[in-house]
């Protein structure tokens, strides 16, 4: 993976995916433990100590849009991995009116060793990527949010302790995190049920494509109507806000149309006994998901969130360590 771009969770092959969540546990719990201990032999010697492990390298953050989670996690998991981290704030740079993309590009791969951008369009992304001379890595777009699949699958992997056979009812909107998941979902083997309101689907490219990953891994990708419907057996409910930065102005209309959407306790009764309750927030409690589920015993949204870092880390280790595979 070294050097590579990730720009949607698909660029990973499902065997990069799980090395990804294997190096990602491994530094959790090397830090956890205060040191490297928790690494195991291959990644201890293919590493060396993680917390030099980016010494010298910078990442730049290119953001268009807010962020708590993204952009603390990726600051902070640079330096846990010895190296450094630079916020660059839209204002500043202006991408595509103070400058072009391209220009962007190739300026930032002059001073920096790897690029994550959040921005609105997909092919912005795209376009940084096919300029830069080194890596980029989406940090959300409108098309997909990656970084969030590998913290929500690293995150089942914890609590389920597998990821093949796992049933997961998104609730909601087809949207960037829905995306992500469910090509991710695909490619582990795990059964992905989607249910969203007329107009607001998982779009028929993404689908096609989970069906073909869930193929070659005996995964399923389920589209349904109704909530109940996919929520019923769970082992994981997930829901995500029913608008998307940027889709403010819609937030009424969207309010509407989401209307008996809402992952409440009633809705959570419905899936498996065990089942646990993720959603990537921000969340709006009283919208896509209730108080009393958010804040009840099932969630794990906190550890969900935590995940962010250590997913990461697992990622800019393997495109940006000297030594990764
Ligand atoms: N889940 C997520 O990406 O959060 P932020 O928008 O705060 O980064
Ligand atoms: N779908 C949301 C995710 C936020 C992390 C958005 O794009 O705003």
């Amino acid at each position: 993976m070294r050097g590579r771009d990730l720009l949607s969770i698909a660029d990973l092959s499902p065997e990069e995916l799980s090395h990804v969540l294997e190096t990602a546990r491994a530094l959790k719990e090397g830090l956890r433990e205060g040191g490297d201990e928790g690494l195991n032999e291959t990644l201890r010697s293919a590493q060396g100590d993680s917390r030099r492990l980016l010494a010298g390298k910078t990442l730049a953050l290119l953001f268009e849009k807010p962020s708590l989670r993204t952009r603390v996690s990726f600051d902070v998991g640079m330096r846990q991995l010895g190296g450094d981290c630079i916020y660059v704030s839209p204002a500043e740079v202006g991408l595509g009116t103070r400058e072009p993309v391209e220009d962007v590009a190739r300026v930032l791969s002059r001073y920096v060793d790897c690029i994550a951008v959040r921005t609105f369009a997909q092919e912005t992304v795209e376009q940084l990527a096919r300029w830069a001379d080194v890596p980029v890595i989406n940090a959300l777009s409108e098309g997909e949010h990656p970084c969030q699949a590998l913290a929500d699958l690293l995150t089942i992997l914890e609590h389920k302790g597998r990821l093949e056979g796992v049933s997961l009812a998104y609730i909601g909107d087809g949207n960037n995190v829905a995306r992500s998941l469910a090509l991710a979902a695909g490619m582990m083997g795990m059964e992905f049920r989607i249910a969203s309101p007329e107009g607001y689907e998982l779009d028929e490219t993404t689908v096609s494509r989970a069906e073909e990953l869930a193929r070659g891994s005996g995964g399923r990708i389920v589209c349904v109507r109704e909530a109940k419907e996919a929520a019923a057996g769970a082992d994981v409910v997930y829901t995500d806000v029913w608008a998307s930065m940027g889709q403010e102005e819609a937030a009424t209309q969207r309010r509407e149309a989401f209307a008996g959407y809402q992952v409440d306790a009633k809705l959570m009764s419905l899936a498996a006994p065990e089942a646990i309750f993720m959603h990537d927030l921000p969340a709006h409690r009283g919208e896509e998901v209730s108080a009393e589920v958010i804040e009840g015993a099932q969630s794990v949204v906190f550890d969900q969130a935590e995940n962010r870092l250590h997913a990461q880390k697992g990622a800019l280790a393997l495109i940006l360590g000297e030594e990764s595979g």
